[in-house]
């Protein structure tokens, strides 16, 4: 193995491995004790066709065996029937409290087969394996699990910690680019909440993330990983600091929806945060030079910064079905400073209108 990071959680702690192949996957069982020989891989269609290949491989050479059930690949897959379905093969497989479900995929297979283990039998281990950008910076970290319901996404869900997460740098390289950017927007965003300077790296290292130089992208996947440790160590139920991990997802989550999953997480993300820039800019919280700095960033990796042809009434009614809302009140994570953020409640229905109908109209910014 040859690096990994904690995340500690008492016993609940859990090792990150970062590496550039999957060879040393099956060491990762090695101090877990009696997980059985059964095993069900969850992963997608496009993951199956690009990835599996070489996971398998690296699991026969280890005399390793598993079954896998594949999902479609895409956000719509996040739902109830597929989870009836994973239980069923959990049944035709004899799983049992001592059997592992392995997550190969992006957030949706992480969320869906974490959600799953977390649920059957009262809880079975499982480990993650994320192979986009978006996993491998935050989903797969932190044990965050659950299914969309009725168009509110991550409804039904869990907080359910993996034995361990292995990532595998390289599997970045049969990304499409359109998912290599979802996942720089929360990339971007550990460095507006927590980091400035890494903020800078990525700013400065673009094109040699986008060819997939290795050591960038290791640098990129520990950072990403010792941020996100380090929130949901002080915080894994999301009552206090974990909620700053929510910025840009208050109006992100809403356009996700609305868009019916048309527009990417990581793009929903970047107008969210965009979102947020403009309300701290209006509340007087932020410059606009700050303001203009993180578009500048946001749009160099390519993220949108606007976006027509959005309806503002249905977006803001949306945002009322998210999680993040108390009291009946919208709440926001806004920024304060460079690598700082502060959770304010918001009733303001005019401001967060006016917010809206920025980054919906202003055409000209469009990218
Ligand atoms: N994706 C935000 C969190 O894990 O809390």
């Amino acid at each position: 193995m040859s690096e990994k990071l904690i995340v500690k959680l008492g016993e609940r702690s859990y090792p990150i491995y970062l590496e550039n192949s999957y060879d040393d996957f099956t060491h990762g069982f090695s101090g877990l004790g009696s997980l059985s020989s059964r095993a069900v891989i969850i992963t997608d269609t496009n993951v199956y066709e690009h990835q599996y290949p070489d996971f398998e491989t690296a699991l026969k050479n280890h005399s390793f065996k598993a079954e896998v059930f594949v999902v479609e690949a895409g956000e719509e897959s996040k739902n109830l029937q597929n989870l009836q379905r994973i239980y069923k093969f959990f049944m035709e497989n004899e799983l049992d409290r001592t059997s592992v479900v392995i997550a190969l995929g992006g957030g949706v297979v992480g969320d869906l087969a974490g959600y799953a283990a977390a649920t059957y039998l009262r809880g079975i281990s499982f480990v993650q394996v994320p192979t986009t950008l978006l996993s491998q910076a935050d989903s797969s970290v932190g044990g965050k699990v659950g299914v969309d319901f009725e168009g509110a996404k991550n409804l039904i869900g869990a907080f359910y910690q993996p034995k361990f997460v292995y990532i595998n740098v390289n599997s970045l390289r049969t990304l499409p680019s359109r998912e290599l950017r979802s996942g720089l927007a929360e990339t971007l965003k550990h460095g507006l909440i927590k980091d400035p300077d890494f903020l800078t790296y990525i700013n400065d290292n673009m094109d040699k993330l986008f060819n997939y130089d290795e050591e960038v992208l290791k640098n990129i996947a520990y950072s990403n990983c010792s941020i996100k440790a380090s929130v949901v160590e002080q915080d894994e139920k999301e009552d206090d600091i974990r909620a700053t991990l929510n910025l840009g997802h208050t109006i992100g989550h809403a356009l996700e929806s609305v868009s019916n999953f048309a527009l990417s997480h990581g793009e929903c993300v970047s107008l969210g945060i965009t979102g947020a820039f403009k309300l701290a800019r209006k509340l007087g919280m932020i410059s606009g030079d700050y303001e203009a700095a993180v578009a500048g960033i946001l749009k160099n990796a390519g993220l949108p910064v606007s976006i027509s042809g959005m309806d503002a009434e249905v977006v803001y009614q949306q945002m009322y079905l998210d999680k993040k809302v108390r009291r009946g009140r919208l709440n926001f994570i806004l920024p304060t400073a460079p690598g700082q953020v502060v959770r304010r409640e918001v009733s303001d229905r005019e401001l967060v209108m006016e917010i809206l109908h920025e980054l919906f109209q202003n055409q000209k910014q469009a990218v």
